[in-house]
């Protein structure tokens, strides 16, 4: 290591820093905040289970396609991919509010008032048409929060413990899915319309909390600055750092928020225009928020979570609600290490360590599904699958918000975000849609059974690909210091003409180009 990048590592890779009286109450706002993922997990995670009931089986009959008791790959489909088309909106609506009522009005009036409008229509719903309009409400809710929350979080917790934080929004997710398991397995012998409505009625109970507890809660500083209101701005800093409001900390915080704010207006307000502008390297970065976000759908997650129950049940094995319950339980407990490790280990070596990991375990899973059907193989293919989920949650699940949240100037911050959530979307869309054609064996559908997981093995080994030459670390720096190494990347990039390798570590990146100029 040179002498400078040293130097560098000392200046910027600084996560032991801790400010006077910062630490407990903005943890504890951003954890609150993070519960917004848990509505998120749980409203994706009720619909598996919802299909498979025998009731609901029965329930939509007069409304369905076709007179089987099983629904078909068509219905599957549009029921569960449907609510990922609403989040899809949702999150690329979310800047249309965020940046005009604020991060915390946004949180507010889409679990009060636009998710709960889709959670009653699925309550009423006696036939797949109410269902799926709300379903379709209820991700239009899921969608703007899932993209101002990791925003709200990066924007009031010190930047210590920020990845962290962000990761317990996917640690909510789980939990979330992991809840909505437990109720689904619960209510699903009830040979009555509580069978669903029960699950579903639940979630009046998590959008209250959700709602509830951010009208107690402050709007971040950085929303405040942006629209020149100063007292509020040291004010939500007093709230949320617990500092008297002429604190030398406090202050310094805000001068620092606000020489950045200042510094990126300077290359003007935040249209849609500007967001597609190359500033400082906005195109690397959309890019890497945009595809990481599409290659985290495409590790083949949601296969397990939306139609694991199926395939476990088609692969032989006895009790698949079980195994169910058993992945989503591995998903909780091995999100825990991603978090901890998350701002040790840093987000690049983690993320290429994860891609691994899963790329292997699905291969394997590939190869036992479609070589034998033995007690020993089915064994075999369950714990590989809870392998390639522990892969999953302790790297690309928690990892894809932190580095989305942090990886924008903040004049383009909210819209880039939004978008790059939306490709999670879309993409959860586009493999909740294709799913059931590709998977299942009905006439027209692919029948490819346990061989779909060798394409998601393929998307995973580009996913590591796409890591390894597009990924920068942020470990340690504040959203400030981020935004100086891309523009410093930028200089390098324009004196280089081209990024050597070392340029993926912030150090040496900043060290090329310092030595250019
Ligand atoms: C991530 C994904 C989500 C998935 C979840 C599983 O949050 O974005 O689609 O259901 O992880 O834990």
């Amino acid at each position: 290591m040179g002498i400078e990048e040293s130097l560098f590592l000392q200046k910027y890779i600084d996560f032991g820093e801790k400010k006077a009286g910062s630490t407990t109450r903005s943890i504890l706002v951003g954890l609150f905040a993070a519960f917004g993922g848990f509505l998120f997990g749980y409203d994706t995670g009720t619909i598996s289970g919802i299909l498979a009931m025998d009731f609901v089986k029965h329930q939509f009959p007069a409304n369905r396609l076709s007179a089987e008791p099983f629904f078909t790959a068509s219905e599957s489909s549009l029921i569960v991919s449907i609510l990922s088309a609403g989040t899809f909106f949702g999150a690329l609506a979310a800047p249309l509010f965020s940046d005009r009522i604020g991060r915390r009005w946004t949180l507010i009036l889409s679990s009060l008032v636009v998710f709960n409008f889709g959670v009653l229509l699925q309550t009423i719903a006696e036939a797949i048409p109410l269902l799926v309009a709300g379903r379709f409400f209820a991700g239009l809710g899921v969608g703007l929060i899932s993209a101002v929350v990791p925003l709200y979080i990066a924007e009031t917790t010190p930047k210590w413990i920020r990845g962290a934080i962000i990761s317990c929004y996917q640690l909510a997710i789980t939990c979330g899915l992991l809840i909505a398991a437990c109720v689904n397995k619960g209510t699903s012998t009830r040979q009555d319309s509580g069978s669903y409505r029960i699950p579903i009625a639940l979630q009046f109970a998590w959008a209250l909390i959700l709602g509830g507890g951010m009208l107690c809660l402050p709007e971040t500083p950085r929303f405040y600055i942006s629209k020149s209101n100063e007292d509020k701005a040291k004010n939500s800093l007093r709230r949320l750092r617990k500092l008297p409001i002429d604190h030398p900390d406090l202050l310094e915080e805000y001068d620092e928020i606000k020489a950045n704010f200042e510094f990126e207006m300077q290359y003007g307000k935040a249209s849609w225009l500007l967001v597609l502008k190359n500033v400082n390297r906005q195109h690397h970065r959309l890019f890497v928020g945009v595809a990481l976000q599409a290659f985290q759908q495409l590790t083949g997650i949601n296969f397990i979570f939306y139609f694991g129950t199926q395939f476990f049940q088609n692969s032989g094995i006895e009790d698949p609600f079980l195994i169910q319950l058993a992945t989503n339980i591995v998903n909780v407990g091995m999100t825990f290490p991603g978090i901890a490790l998350v701002d040790i280990l840093g987000r690049r070596s983690m993320l290429l360590a994860g891609s691994v990991v899963m790329a292997v375990s699905q291969l394997i899973v590939a190869i036992v599904g479609v070589t034998s059907d033995s007690q020993a193989a089915n064994q075999c293919l369950v714990a590989f699958s809870c392998i390639f989920i522990a892969g999953f949650a302790s790297t690309w699940g928690p990892l894809c918000w932190a580095v989305v949240a942090e990886n924008f100037a903040i004049n383009v911050r909210q819209k880039s975000v939004a978008l790059s959530v939306a490709s999670n979307w879309i993409w959860n869309f586009a493999i909740g849609y294709a799913t059931p054609y590709m998977v299942d064996s009905g006439p027209g559908n692919a029948n490819l059974g346990s061989k779909v997981f060798f394409i998601w093995g393929g998307c995973n080994v580009l996913g590591f690909l796409f890591v390894y030459f597009f990924v920068y670390e942020t470990k340690g720096l504040t959203l400030e210091e981020v935004e100086e190494m891309y523009i410093k990347v930028d200089k390098a990039w324009h004196s280089a003409k081209f990024v050597p390798s070392g340029i993926h570590e912030a150090g040496s990146s900043i060290e090329k180009a310092d030595s250019e100029q």
